[in-house]
């Protein structure tokens, strides 16, 4: 079992570097631990799942407004957050003979996994990284790089409402970079320490938010569906006691069906008005809502869902993955959805002959004006299909020797790998139909 989840994960990992969606970072000089790189089709796909979740959450809604949070702010917010004093997993240390350290919570046993030594008593290790601002590396310089966008949402609270015309309830998002120091990483892009973020703060009346926190798990779980990951792979879980984050009163998961079991995908919280009440406290600042028809001041309860672009990148890729076997050879595919996919269309000249890409080039170019296209003409017509298949491409477009007397295309569909004849002229209209 164990091996087979392996092997699962670790043919993604090969796909991902051979194809151009993942590298590890700073890899001419051996990498560095759970933060990688992405190449051009990485890029694709991760711009997708922002514009994505940016359209929905934010263009399609009237009570939604964006905001770009600086990474570093000043301590203070983290201190407010509880942070500093919170944000913390509990390490222990081998103390045989490898001298590992290891996320204790992580563990099964009270034995080093890796050599079998004792352990050290768990002490708390805070996972935000430290710099310094300015030239003097001194204690009074110290910033961190923010480990949730979140409170830069928090302390824009007021800046937000002065300069919208948002009343409550409504929301706030942020997509951006975050840091976590991680003890344990592993998994491939599941546990990285830089992530990316997409977080959406909902701020509404105390009382009213256990309501909005069941519509915003349900519209979260619909817009994973959307994107095309599989009903059953997808399940959310309400977390225990034990496991919320130190700002929550309740929080769940939309979990994934990872090879090694279920895991978080998106975590959604009520977070009450922890951090508005904390900021107004250390920051002596009024961030009180006044209720415009009754007057009435107070601090807004929040409910936030919060998933990583990288999280949501290695779910679609798993639940993409297939391999098939087709006339005796296996074919490998990502049936991502159109929406998602890096590119939509393929044109692919049959020959490098100039007669072929004088059709082809100029098609391809129309085709881009509308679609997310790619051009490829070298390599047997098989080989590039299988390319295609490979990093998900929805629709492939042969123009052959047949074009130029027939003007006309064969466009073949990567999932059933159906074949037909379309003129030229109708070909963006068949690719509109069929990507949806
Ligand atoms: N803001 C959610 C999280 O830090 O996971």
């Amino acid at each position: 079992m164990a091996e087979l989840v392996q092997n699962r994960l670790e043919t993604l990992v090969s796909l991902c570097k051979r194809r151009g969606f993942v590298f590890p970072s700073s890899e001419i000089y051996g990498g560095i631990n759970a933060v990688y790189d992405f190449g051009p089709l990485g890029v694709r796909l991760r711009r997708r799942i922002r514009d994505l979740w940016w359209r929905e959450m934010v263009e399609l809604r009237d009570d939604i407004e964006g905001v770009e949070a600086a990474i570093l702010m000043n301590p203070m917010v983290w201190q407010a957050s509880g942070h500093i004093s919170n944000f913390s997993d509990p390490l222990v240390d081998c103390l045989g003979e490898c001298h590992q350290r290891w996320r204790a919570d992580h563990l099964e046993g009270d034995r080093c996994p890796n050599c079998g030594g004792p352990l050290s008593s768990p002490r708390q290790f805070n996972l935000m990284f430290k710099t310094f601002i300015g030239p003097v590396e001194e204690e009074g310089s110290v910033v961190y790089l923010r480990p949730e966008t979140a409170q830069g949402m928090f302390v824009n609270f007021k800046n937000i409402l002065g300069t919208s015309r948002q009343r409550i309830p409504f929301g706030i998002a942020q997509i951006g970079r975050s840091f976590r120091n991680e003890i344990s990483t592993g998994n491939f892009i599941f546990r990285l320490r830089e992530l990316e973020m997409m977080e959406m703060e909902w701020f509404t009346e105390p009382g009213d938010d256990a309501r909005w926190f069941e519509y915003w798990c349900e519209q979260r779980m619909a817009w994973h569906q959307g994107l095309g990951i599989r009903a059953d792979n997808l399940r959310l879980r309400p977390h225990g006691e034990d496991e919320k984050a130190h700002y929550a009163l309740a929080s769940s998961d939309i979990e994934y069906r990872y090879p090694w079991g279920w895991g978080e995908l998106e975590g959604i919280a009520r977070r009450g008005d922890y951090d508005l009440s904390r900021h107004q406290e250390v920051s002596g600042k009024d961030l009180q809502y006044t209720d415009p028809a009754s007057g009435r001041r107070f601090l807004p309860f929040v409910v936030e869902p919060a998933l990583g672009v990288d999280r949501t990148f290695l779910a679609l890729l798993l639940d993409a993955y297939s391999e098939e076997v087709v006339k005796g050879e296996t074919r490998v595919v990502l049936h991502l959805n159109a929406r998602v996919a890096p590119y939509q269309v393929a044109v692919l000249p049959l020959s490098k002959k100039p007669e072929l890409a004088a059709v082809a080039r100029p098609l391809e170019h129309e085709l881009r004006a509308r679609f997310a296209t790619d051009y490829d003409d070298t390599g047997s017509i098989g080989k590039r299909y299988r390319r295609q298949d490979e990093i998900g491409t929805p629709l492939a477009i042969t123009v052959d020797f047949e074009t130029l007397d027939d003007h006309a295309a064969t466009v073949r569909d990567r999932d059933t790998m159906e074949q037909v004849r379309v003129p030229l002229s109708r070909l963006a209209e068949v690719c509109e139909e069929r990507l949806g």
